[in-house]
């Protein structure tokens, strides 16, 4: 197949970079300043996550390609972040579970590593179409696995999340603490299909460095041991600074975050807090939010990890105690969150001082199937990957209301 059936327009204009995706050779890709740049391809890189881990790869030397089906984004997202960093753009629209389009990709650049977004999320819709979840969440990750492998890529970064926790994080002397520490706190059988397909594709990595598929030679002549992280992000919000790409939900959110800012822009009448009857300092449900800036930042460390990690030294310092290994093979896990927990009270007042406005709110019932607390222990992440969370609550809020200022309707 060739790439250049694969690249989006809009009204008959490219919509990928300039030149367009569709005709941009490797060499020209050299001559517009990528001269010895990685390439990696990003997965549901128009996304809320995706996107903004576009710019900071973009920001740090990485040529990225995104991959993006926009079953959940708008091809104006490509445009913004080019806007933002001034840099062409690559951008294929596609389906990450198909092997000829990956194919076509892997072919045309020479991938060194691949982050993967793409995948659905909403907690609610995975409980009434699990089957939509199954098939996208888990055919996405073989589908990618299997094309790494034939073309020796070795690098992944995968999107996991703290919905892998047993909902109530129990701690090693049998306290509920909500405190999720990696390789301690129980993973189980997720409260809803959209968890549980997280944690299978985790396994799905983990019996991949297990196995021998990427022994080169026995599969492929190409293949290189496998070596990918799960990154199990906490509760992402905030947006960029510029305003410009922020979390852009359709229809009616379900997260805390984007229901405020579309209550304080008006689109929505009144927050309904969820249980205030939690053993918490004013009753609601503890969460760890992180700045998707932060976020962006932990994918570019964990890359640069796996760049440098010397997976073949038995007793590598560098490589945790957790890591499934298999003749240079690694796979790990880490939680990216702040490792500070905010009840959803304090959350509104976050916003009502970042509004400089009311965030009207009833109280109902509890949610089924939340946690009272959830909170990250990011020892690891700061031990392994170098990354610390930097963002406080106070400015994911004035982000947050930045972006739904300059943006009411969302993208449009
Ligand atoms: P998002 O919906 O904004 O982005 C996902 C992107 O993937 C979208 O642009 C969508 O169009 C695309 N996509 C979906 N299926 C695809 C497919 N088959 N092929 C190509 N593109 C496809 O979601 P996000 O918040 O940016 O989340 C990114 C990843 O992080 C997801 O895997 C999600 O499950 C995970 N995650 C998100 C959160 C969160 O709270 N946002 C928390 C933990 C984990
Ligand atoms: N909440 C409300 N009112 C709302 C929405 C949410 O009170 O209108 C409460 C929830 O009940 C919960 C807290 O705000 O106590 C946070 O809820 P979110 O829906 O924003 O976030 P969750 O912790 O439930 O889950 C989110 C994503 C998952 C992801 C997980 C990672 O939805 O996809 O974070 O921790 F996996």
């Amino acid at each position: 197949m060739e790439i250049s059936n694969l690249v989006s327009t809009t009204n008959n204009t490219p919509i990928a970079n300039t030149p367009a995706a569709s005709s941009l050779t490797v060499s020209e890709a050299t001559k517009n300043g990528t001269l010895g740049a990685k390439y990696i391809l990003v997965t549901g890189g128009c996304g809320f996550i995706g996107s903004h881990t576009t710019i900071e790869l973009i920001n740090s030397g990485y040529t990225p390609i995104i991959l993006d089906n926009l079953s959940n984004s708008k091809p104006e997202v490509v445009e913004r972040i080019k806007k933002i960093t001034k840099k062409d753009v690559m951008f294929v629209k596609g389906d990450a579970s198909n092997k000829k389009i990956l194919t076509a990709i892997f072919e045309k650049f020479p991938i060194t590593g691949v982050i993967h977004f793409a995948g659905y999320k909403a907690v609610g819709e995975s409980c009434e179409t699990p089957l939509k979840y199954y098939s996208n969440n888990l055919s996405t990750t073989t589908a990618i696995l299997e094309t790494m492998q034939k073309f020796g890529v070795q690098n992944l970064v995968f999107s996991s999340s703290a919905t892998v926790y047993y909902a109530e994080a129990i701690s090693p002397n049998g306290q509920v603490t909500g405190e999720c520490i990696e390789g301690i706190t129980p993973t189980v059988r997720p409260t809803n299909p959209y968890g549980t397909t997280k944690l299978i594709q985790e396994w799905i990595l983990e019996d991949a460095a297990r196995g021998i598929d990427f022994y080169p030679g026995i599969t492929s002549e190409k293949a290189r041991p496998l070596r990918a992280i799960a990154l199990r992000y906490f509760n992402p919000i905030g947006a960029h600074k510029s305003g410009f790409i922020g979390e852009d939900p359709n229809g009616i959110p379900n997260n805390l975050v984007p229901y405020i800012t579309q209550v304080a822009i008006g689109r929505l009448q009144q927050l309904t807090v969820n249980g205030a009857d939690y053993p918490t300092v004013d009753g609601t449900a503890i969460r760890d939010y992180i700045h998707v800036l932060d976020l962006a930042i932990a994918h570019v460390k964990t890359l640069q990890y796996l760049e440098n990690v010397d997976t073949g030294a038995m007793d590598s310092s560098p490589i945790s105690p957790n890591a499934i290994r298999n003749n240079g093979t690694l796979f790990d896990y880490f939680n990216i969150g702040t490792g500070t927990g905010s009840t959803v009270m304090q959350v509104i007042s976050a916003f009502m001082a970042a509004t400089n406005g009311d965030i009207p709110y009833v109280v109902g019932p509890r949610r089924a199937g939340d946690s009272a607390v959830t909170y990250a222990n990011t020892t690891k992440a700061q031990q392994y990957l170098n990354f610390k969370a930097t963002y406080g609550l106070a400015e994911m809020a004035v982000d947050s209301w930045n972006w739904q200022k300059l943006n009411p309707l969302g993208i449009e």
